[in-house]
């Protein structure tokens, strides 16, 4: 479980994410098409080449979930359920793919705010990120 110290770090790493929603998350998703190629599978006939409109706006989509957890952390699974609902029910996303997801979210990150990416933050950042995706996956049966 994350403790109010990973919380706080989270928090104070998530500050300086927000406006960025858009670039960071298109970032993550053209990293995890191209690298975890299998992840493209979910979105057939959609434009996954770099710096494409669609990947642009679900970059911002997924990407302003997560600053909406962020901003509901004790509270994760209220703020997600929609998102639960979508994922396990309708889009019947195999849960390895969030593992892929959320490395390639930390990579992005790590480059882009380097010097938040203390090892602590770095950890508190991967609890946060294992917790949501735990969230995700709790209604798969
Ligand atoms: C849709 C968030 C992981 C596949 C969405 C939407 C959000 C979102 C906010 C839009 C929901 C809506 O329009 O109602 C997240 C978050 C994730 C995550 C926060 C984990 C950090 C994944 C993974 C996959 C995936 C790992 C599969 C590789 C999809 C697909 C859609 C979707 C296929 C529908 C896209 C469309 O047709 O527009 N997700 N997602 N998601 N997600 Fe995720």
């Amino acid at each position: 479980p994350l403790s109010a110290g990973d919380k706080a770090n989270v928090k104070a790493v998530w500050d300086h994410v927000k406006g960025h929603e858009e670039a960071f998350g298109a970032d993550a998703l053209h990293r995890c098409f191209k690298i975890d190629c299998q992840t493209q599978t979910y979105f057939p006939g959609k434009d996954l080449n770099e710096g494409s409109a669609f990947l642009h706006s679900h970059g911002k989509k997924v990407m302003s979930a997560l600053t909406n957890a962020v901003a509901h952390i004790d509270d994760l699974e209220a703020a997600l359920s929609k998102l639960i609902d979508k994922h396990a029910h309708d889009l019947m996303v195999d849960p390895a793919n969030f593992v892929l997801l959320n490395h390639h979210i930390l990579a992005v990150l790590a480059m882009h705010l380097p010097q938040l990416f203390t090892p602590a933050n770095h950890r508190s950042l991967d609890k946060f990120l294992h917790t949501v995706m735990r969230c995700l996956i709790s209604k798969y049966r």
